[in-house]
């Protein structure tokens, strides 16, 4: 069997007061994982754990068959520049540039091509000239998600990427997103309030009172 892409060992977290603790989860190629839960359950902290950026208070995360943690900052900045994808819950785009200049910026860093396939498919190929702060909420979103995937990354890690987005629209992205690990082998983790969503990913995990509970 192929190796995970991520792996994590007896995850526990807290800020003022436990948001969950001995997590266990691992994400192979191909793979899609959606995390359901309420508000405030700690659902994006999990993913900034998983994501190199918060340090669990306990466990072991690894990302690629290597401990992420341990790591220093040099290489978790190369990790973030050529290996993952972070589809932000609130997008940082840069406002007063183009939707084609945020995208160049991603791809500039890390060496990816921007294909106007993708472009398409995400129906935003029209919109490549308007200024960020011209374009709707749905619309900085699907350019925050072409954005990511020029970066050709090896996880995504989604952050409630269809939460501006009516359920015609959610679905193409999510379309996009599960062709897109189909095609390259990368894993989906996928959080979100959307059961619809998450239903179109292999595994579903729920998290709730304080653990994170396997429901497939
Ligand atoms: N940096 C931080 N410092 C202190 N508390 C924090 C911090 N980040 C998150 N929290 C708290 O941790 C809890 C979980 O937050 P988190 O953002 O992970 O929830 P979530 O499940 O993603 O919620 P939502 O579905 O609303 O996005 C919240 O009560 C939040 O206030
Ligand atoms: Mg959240």
């Amino acid at each position: 069997m192929s190796q995970p892409l991520l792996e994590a060992n007896n995850i526990s977290h807290s800020f003022d007061t436990l948001l969950f603790s001995e997590v266990n989860f691992s994400l192979n190629p191909s793979q899609s994982i959606a995390i359901i839960g309420r508000s405030g359950s700690g659902k994006s902290t999990l993913m900034h754990i998983f994501s190199t950026f918060i340090k669990p208070k306990c466990g072991v995360v690894k990302l690629f068959n290597k401990e992420l943690y341990t790591q220093d900052d040099e290489s978790i900045e190369l990790l973030r520049r050529y290996d993952i994808g972070i589809i932000f819950q609130f997008h940082y785009l840069f406002k007063g540039m183009t939707a084609m200049q945020n995208v160049e910026v991603a791809t500039m860093l890390s060496g990816g091509d921007i294909k106007e396939s993708l472009l398409e498919k995400l129906e935003i190929k029209e919109l490549m000239h308007q200024k960020i702060s011209e374009l709707s909420g749905g619309e900085q979103q699907r350019i925050s998600i072409a954005r990511v995937l020029s970066k050709s990354p090896r996880i995504i890690f989604a952050d409630e990427p269809t939460g501006n987005l009516d359920n015609d629209t959610a679905k193409l992205v999510m379309d996009v997103l599960l062709d897109y690990i189909e095609e390259t082998g990368a894993g989906l983790l996928l959080v979100t309030h959307d059961e619809t969503m998450a239903k179109l990913c292999s595994q579903i995990y729920k998290l709730e009172g304080n653990t994170l509970i396997n429901q497939s």
